[in-house]
């Protein structure tokens, strides 16, 4: 304790140390100072253009300004402790580095509307390279796609084998998600371009300030149309996180693959060993902790929305400080998936496929029944007797204990008594993908085309 509160004029008792602790954002909002100061020197232009301050009073508060941005970028600032939040902090500090002119600077605006500013500038850099990292990972993916396009693995539906699929067909499945993600991501960008300072408390102010020179000056493009709404809107911070919880969610089934794939179980991949980590006790083990953690920290980005909603849920109009509850899930949700998406990205390129025991697994467990029935279509069965043909042939040979490569033609013949040597080519796993050419399937041609189409979105 304790700087005078700006506040203080109507108050006869200093404030409970208690509640000074617990109405504090300052340990969590002042990775804000940047934004803060960004439009704190906008709206003191404003004014001076608007002739609300002198010329020279501006000049002072925006060196002040700049002088405690230095100070905090070097971390040297020292934070006054009575100061509750960052608005506070830098305002405080300006007046008592430059006086008069200091307190000038909060004319025509509240902490109401200087924080939805900050967290509009904040989230629009946020935006910016969630969407950077986003575009990292989806050139990763199509480059080991492209290396992949010859490779057959089984397709799994339940978990349980059920065709052959080509692994760049598999990989660009992840493309396509991170691709909605980001597209999620640039929408949100275009909600948040909105421009809040004017706002005031909640009902505008009387002092004749120019709102869109300050939006010129921040890059805005839009105003926000109502004051009692832009005062409370969070919806900004809330589709952000369900953005990056979605994105989380993608990140994590794609973990809980490679984490299933590094078992020698399957053994399709092996994750390098910078990118594993091993066991204080068992000397043998090398663990997939990278993708455990980005799977199980999807639970936390889940947390950080749920948390935001129930804050959002049933305010009364319009500025309550219950929002001052809106950074922390925020802040992490976003510090969360930058470092889930950053980690992840040298995961994939650094794992290594293990192309045979793909072609392995792919060519055992009947994974090419569905092309045996689809060709007896071809020869006039209707699909379900195709199907109870096939299904009965299978049980065959599991009967026999074995895969259908080692049929005779005798035996098939017990089956479907048309059957000649041709049915034998149905059982490549190899050149089964490629009868899977309707466009968005995994034949050759099907996956060289995508390719083909994500190269030229790409390329704008
Ligand atoms: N620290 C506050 C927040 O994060 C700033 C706005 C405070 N406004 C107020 N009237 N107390 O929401």
């Amino acid at each position: 304790m304790t700087g005078t509160k700006l506040w203080s004029g109507r108050f006869t008792e200093e404030t409970d140390a208690r509640v000074e602790e617990f109405t504090a954002s300052i340990h969590f909002d002042r990775r804000l100072y940047r934004y803060d100061i960004k439009g704190s020197i906008a709206h003191a232009t404003m004014l001076a253009r608007q002739g609300v301050i002198t010329d020279d009073e501006c000049s002072s508060i925006v060196s002040g300004l700049r002088a405690i941005q230095d100070e905090m970028e070097q971390g040297v600032f020292v934070f006054d402790s009575g100061q509750e939040d960052i608005h506070m902090a830098i305002e405080a500090a300006l007046i008592s580095r430059i006086g008069h002119a200091g307190e000038k600077l909060h004319t025509g605006r509240s902490r109401n509307d200087q924080i939805a500013l900050d967290l509009r500038l904040y989230l629009r850099d946020e935006i910016t390279g969630v969407i950077d990292c986003i575009g990292r990972l989806k050139q990763v993916l199509l480059r080991r796609a492209k290396e992949e396009v010859d490779t057959i693995l089984p397709g799994y539906t339940h978990l349980q084998k059920a065709q052959p699929v080509r692994l760049s067909h598999y990989l660009l499945a992840y493309r396509e998600m991170f691709d909605r993600d980001e597209e999620r991501f640039r929408s949100c960008f275009e909600r948040v371009n909105v421009m809040p300072l004017g706002s005031a408390a909640l009902a505008g102010t009387s002092i004749p300030i120019d709102r869109a020179y300050v939006a010129e000056l921040l890059g805005f493009p839009r105003l926000s149309a109502n004051s009692m709404d832009a005062v409370s809107d969070r919806d900004g911070p809330a589709e952000f996180i369900f953005d990056a919880a979605l994105t989380m969610t993608h990140l994590s089934r794609f973990c809980e693959d490679l984490i299933l794939w590094s078992t020698d179980h399957f053994g399709f991949v092996e994750m390098a060993d910078s990118f594993t980590t091993g066991s204080s006790i068992m000397p043998q083990k090398k663990n997939p902790d990278t993708a455990e953690l980005v799977r199980g920290k999807t639970g936390r980005v889940y947390g950080d929305l749920m948390s935001l909603l129930t804050v959002l849920k049933g305010l009364p109009m319009t500025y309550n400080r219950d929002l001052q509850e809106d950074k922390e899930p925020l802040f992490d949700a976003a510090d969360t998936l930058v470092s889930s998406l950053d980690v992840f990205e040298g995961l994939v390129e650094t794992m290594a496929f293990r192309r045979d025991r793909m072609f392995e697994e792919a060519a055992r467990g009947f994974a090419t029944a569905t092309d045996l029935a689809e060709y007896l279509v071809t020869q006039g069965i209707p699909f379900r007797s195709a199907h109870n043909i096939v299904g009965r042939l299978v049980g065959y040979c599991l009967e026999q204990e074995k895969d259908f490569s080692g049929l005779s033609l005798e035996e098939i013949r017990q089956f479907y008594s048309d059957a000649d040597e041709t049915v034998f080519e149905l059982f490549s796993v190899q050149a089964s993908p490629d009868r899977r050419s309707v466009p968005g399937g995994t034949a050759k041609s099907a996956v060289l085309q995508r390719i083909k189409e994500i190269e030229e979105a790409d390329e704008h």
